[in-house]
């Protein structure tokens, strides 16, 4: 029989390992997403000894730079995070920069001859990561000069590319930008970024699922009468509306991250937590997808699009007069899915998959909703209905586990209420979480794979979603199908009527 044991689960826990020596290559180093995510990512690993105890950074660009303008545009941007700074001198010299021509070998030649020679004054022996930050449009030219300037092979160290999202907008152009990549790479040396697989909590899906007895067999058909999955935002479209006006939720938020919180939830225990058996059980939901009933369409699916309306007391205007969009755009800000897992765990389980810009609050939520108790012999006095217990994950901004049961109203008078059991991460104020671009980029330093996107995953999910997205766009009366929203309300309500969990049905406590 196992040992009670007082020690926390950190004293369990293996010691994170130190990844080897490397370098890191960033494409796009004077975008914005260099600016916003990576290097305050890398600065806060560096500044908490998560990098390697040899390591620099390249920055590779179109525009010339000096590689003292680059250290201080990082430098402006890490500030800008309210970084404590005093590891900043330290971290700067390791701080590099290289302008390069995406599309000429040549360009990428003398990159790889800067490399070599940083190697050198670094004292790191050849092992990369080449990170994509650049316009998805770019990623086959970039990946095929990489790999003609001879900087994929991996003779003299490892070569890993790092690729952001969107991998294509279907399947055909996914299989495209794979094919194009694969040229040059192998699958082992490719991670393709899902933030949301990054977060902490979305990680502790797994941990609370598969770490405790007690969940476990209640979680299928049987005790589980629906699931429903929420990411909800209060920010617009923002400056993107070039690529979101061609996206939409759909792609921007379905094909991704919501398929991945679903897999989570849905996938069976796998053997051990090790990357391919993960993501094998992850794949094996999204080959499990019942294919969208698209003759039926719109008895699964809500779409629409945010109005003009107000947010934190601050007014927001329509999606179509956000900058860039145009004024007839049918693009959808929101949707709500029915979907179902068609296994012997979820047969008939419905899961509801919502997501929408311009929300009431930014809100990440999983519901399990169970079922109600098999007969209620409070009838007589409390009348047939219980409410249902519910699990409630919340993965951001707050990170909470909640589940909530019935309990006896204290008095005479016999009443139930429901109430709340509860644990909070904030409570655990002493072990910071790590954010999830340093999560990413740390395990790609690492090789390990298991939160990343692996190619099979990726063309399923587009392949459950292709058939909806042409019956959506396709169809004659698109624009009919599409409802309005106000900008901080929780959506249309119809989304309500296709989903119970819905917040105008349940309100979000
Ligand atoms: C991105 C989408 O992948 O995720 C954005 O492209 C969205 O449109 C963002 O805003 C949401 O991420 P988070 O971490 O803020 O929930």
């Amino acid at each position: 029989m196992p040992q009670q044991s007082t020690k926390s689960h950190l004293d369990l826990a293996v010691a994170p390992k130190r990844p080897e020596d490397c370098a890191v290559v960033i494409f796009g180093a004077s975008g914005d997403l260099t600016g916003r995510k990576l290097l305050p990512a890398l600065y806060r690993l560096f500044a908490t000894g998560a990098t390697p105890e040899r390591f620099y950074i390249c920055g590779a660009a179109r525009s010339g730079m000096s590689q003292e303008e680059f250290r201080a545009k990082m430098r402006q941007a890490v500030e800008n995070k309210g970084s404590d700074m005093t590891a900043w001198d330290d971290f700067a010299v390791r701080l590099h920069y290289q302008p390069v021509v995406y599309d000429q070998a040549e360009s990428c030649r003398a990159l790889a001859a800067r490399l070599d020679q940083l190697d050198q004054e670094h004292g790191v022996g050849g092992n990369r990561i080449f990170e994509l930050a650049i316009p998805p449009a770019l990623y086959q030219t970039v990946a095929a000069t990489l790999a003609q300037a001879g900087l994929a092979g991996e003779e003299r160290g490892w070569r890993r590319l790092v690729v952001e999202k969107p991998f294509g907008r279907d399947l055909a152009s996914s299989r495209e930008l794979n094919q194009a990549i694969g040229r040059g790479f192998n699958e082992h040396q490719v991670f393709r970024i899902d933030h949301y697989l990054a977060k902490e909590t979305v990680q502790n899906i797994m941990m609370f699922r598969f770490a405790n007895a007690i969940f476990e067999p209640l979680w299928n058909r049987g005790y589980i009468e629906q699931v429903s999955i929420l990411a909800a935002e209060t920010l617009g479209v923002e400056h993107r509306a070039g690529y979101y006006e061609q996206a939409g939720v759909l792609r921007d938020m379905f094909q991704n991250h919501m398929m991945q919180l679903l897999a989570l939830v849905a996938a069976e225990p796998p053997s051990l937590f090790e990357a391919d058996r993960v993501r094998d059980e992850r794949t094996k939901i999204f080959r499990s997808l019942r294919p969208f009933p698209t003759e039926d369409l719109y008895d699964y699916l809500v779409l629409a699009q945010y109005e003009a309306g107000e947010i934190d007391g601050q007014p927001a205007p329509a999606y179509r007069a956000e900058p860039g969009v145009a004024p007839s755009s049918l693009a959808p800000t929101f949707a709500t899915m029915k979907v179902f897992v068609d296994n012997w765990r979820w047969q008939g389980v419905p899961f509801y998959l919502t997501s929408g810009k311009r929300l009431t609050e930014k809100l990440t939520r999983i519901v399990i909703h169970f079922r109600e108790v098999p007969h209620s012999l409070f009838r007589r006095v409390l009348g047939e209905d219980i409410q249902t217990n519910r699990l409630v994950l919340d993965i951001q901004p707050k990170e909470e586990i909640s589940l909530y049961f019935q309990a006896k109203q204290p008095g005479a008078q016999v009443a139930l209420r429901t109430v709340r059991l509860h644990f909070s991460y904030q409570d655990q104020a002493a072990q910071q979480g790590v954010e999830a671009y340093e999560k990413a980029l740390a395990d790609a330093m690492l090789g390990d794979q298991m939160l990343f996107w692996r190619q099979d995953g990726v063309e399923l999910c587009w392949a459950f979603l292709d058939p909806v997205l042409e019956a959506c766009e396709s169809c004659g009366d698109r624009a009919d199908r599409l409802h309005r929203y106000r900008a901080g309300s929780w959506g249309p309500r119809d989304a309500a009527k296709l989903w119970p969990g819905h917040p105008y049905n349940y309100p979000v406590g």
